[in-house]
């Protein structure tokens, strides 16, 4: 059986990436919503739709365990996922509490989509853990764009987030949380925005290492898959050789 990782895109391959990495005796399928994305500028209701959808569609395929690698469909629909279905299903959040606890008297910045900012999961994971209000939300809806359409100029976007940043004060963070998957594609630069050893933290290994202990913890590890992954758009299944190994190989170099 396979564990199945879903994304509105192509943010989650960069979670599958590290499975890759730590768990080459599993197969994995990777199921991208691409009909629909981008899903953080879109409303609760008709994103949550759209999760269901898919996992509906997943659970079909036999699955043994889901990996929502999307923070904005963990915020909307991991309580009720979890009570639909019976195998092990992870989430992913904005890291904010280590971000919080490691960072000295620096300032939190927590980029991630509309939708996950404004949404009650996230409201209330800070109001528990920013006692010192350091944490700052930014939206940035067209990194996600951007990373569909395989935009990876660095020059552009440099440029884009010095014009999404313009009202900050750069000097005062510590952290950036990379609060949605499709960010990570972009730390070079967020490096290049922020002063000199800005600390990056996005949640691919947290979620993986948890896999893992999970996989272990229920018997469900397996020691016989081959790392082979099978990847579906909105439910059509892809050739072996898709756009996403575009993707990953793109990963492979910059990650
Ligand atoms: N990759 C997603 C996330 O982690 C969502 C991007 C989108 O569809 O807006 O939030």
């Amino acid at each position: 059986m396979s564990i199945a990782f879903f994304d509105s895109g192509v943010g989650g391959l960069t979670v599958l990436q590290e499975a890759l990495k730590q768990l080459p005796e599993e197969n994995f399928i990777y199921y991208a919503d691409t009909d629909h994305v981008p899903y953080g500028t879109k409303t609760k209701e008709e994103v949550k739709k759209l999760i269901l959808e898919a996992a509906g569609f997943l659970s079909q395929k036999g699955i043994k365990a889901l990996v929502v690698a999307c923070n904005t469909a963990t915020s909307i629909a991991i309580n009720e996922l979890r009570r639909q279905y019976s195998f092990p299903i992870l989430g992913m959040e904005p890291a904010v509490k280590p971000a919080v606890e490691k960072n000295g008297s620096k300032r939190v910045l927590v980029a991630a989509t509309p939708l996950t900012l404004q949404e009650e999961k996230y409201q209330n994971l800070v109001s528990r853990v920013d006692y010192a209000h350091i944490v700052d939300g930014v939206a940035l809806p067209e990194l996600v764009e951007y990373a569909e359409d395989f935009v990876f100029d660095q020059q552009l976007i440099v440029h884009y987030l010095r014009y999404k940043f313009s009202a900050l004060d750069l000097q005062q963070y510590g952290t950036i949380v990379l609060g949605c998957t499709h960010f990570p594609y972009y730390k070079k630069s967020f490096r290049e925005v922020f002063p000199d050893g800005i600390d990056i933290i996005d949640g691919s290994m947290g979620t993986i290492n948890y896999l893992k202990k999970i996989l272990n913890e229920k018997g469900l590890a397996s020691g016989k898959g081959r790392r082979e992954v099978t990847f579906f758009s909105s439910g059509k299944k892809e050739e072996r050789d898709s756009r996403y190994t575009k993707y990953l190989r793109l990963l492979n170099s910059i990650i």
